[in-house]
């Protein structure tokens, strides 16, 4: 299969394992001999570190970037309060321009760029971006990330419905077991599966700590 050069994660909803998932992807990618990035280009809950806002996502992400890159390019956009980018931004423009020259750097220099939206599909980016725009400024497939649990089946075909419909390629999805025991786990999956036609990427288990290697050994391109 060609593996494009970046993937556009969204997710069920906020909290349900994007950024886990995201760097299991981009361990993945780095275990087969890729280099990879990640990115999160807006970011809404951040703390004051080293002269800067910083989000514990993006920082994450940048942490296991294959190379040493400053926090910008990773994070152009990264805003203090946690609540929804439009209104965290005030008076910025998220401009979708300045996300993809950071994208087209990052890009230069890799093989793939995981690229972690915000919150769920339609949640909005800025005050006129959301994720669906952006998604088709990069020009990135999009890999769902389900949070297996009750509501999902819902969240999941929405969101793959609003993806098609915005034009865009669901390149796969991913289950994230965000729990010990989910009841019925197997036929959710299968439901799931029948419900989008799209390739299926593999089930991340439940872990009490991240271990990105182990979850990266679940990853199937
Ligand atoms: N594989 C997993 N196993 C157990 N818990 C998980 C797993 N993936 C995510 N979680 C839980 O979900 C929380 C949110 O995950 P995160 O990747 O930060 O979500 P998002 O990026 O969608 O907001 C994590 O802090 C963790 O508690
Ligand atoms: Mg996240």
């Amino acid at each position: 299969m060609n593996r494009p050069s970046g993937f556009f994660i969204t997710g069920t909803d906020t909290n349900i394992g994007k950024t886990w998932a995201a760097i299991a992807l981009m361990r993945a990618l780095q275990l087969r001999g890729n280099r990879a990035f990640g990115m999160k280009p807006v970011a809404a809950g951040c703390e004051w570190r080293q002269g800067g806002w910083k989000n514990q996502d993006a920082v994450w992400l940048q942490q296991y970037s294959s190379v040493a890159v400053d926090y910008d390019r990773i994070n152009p956009y990264a805003f203090e309060r946690p609540i929804s980018p439009h209104i965290a931004c005030g008076e910025v423009y998220v401009d979708p321009d300045v996300i993809l020259s950071a994208f087209e750097y990052l890009k230069a220099r890799s093989d793939c760029v995981v690229v972690e939206g915000a919150g769920g599909w339609f949640s909005p980016l800025g005050r006129d971006l959301d994720n669906a725009l952006l998604a088709k400024t990069l020009q990135l497939p999009v890999v769902l990330v389900v949070g297996m649990r009750l509501g999902c089946i819902n969240h999941a075909r929405l969101s793959y419905q609003a993806i098609r419909q915005a034009g865009l390629e669901v390149f796969g999805w991913l289950a994230v077991q965000l729990e010990p025991e989910m009841p019925e786990f197997e036929a959710n999956l299968a439901y799931l599966n029948n419900s989008m036609h799209a390739r299926f990427l593999g089930v991340l288990p439940y872990l009490s700590e991240p271990d990105f290697d182990l979850l990266a050994e679940h990853v199937n391109f």
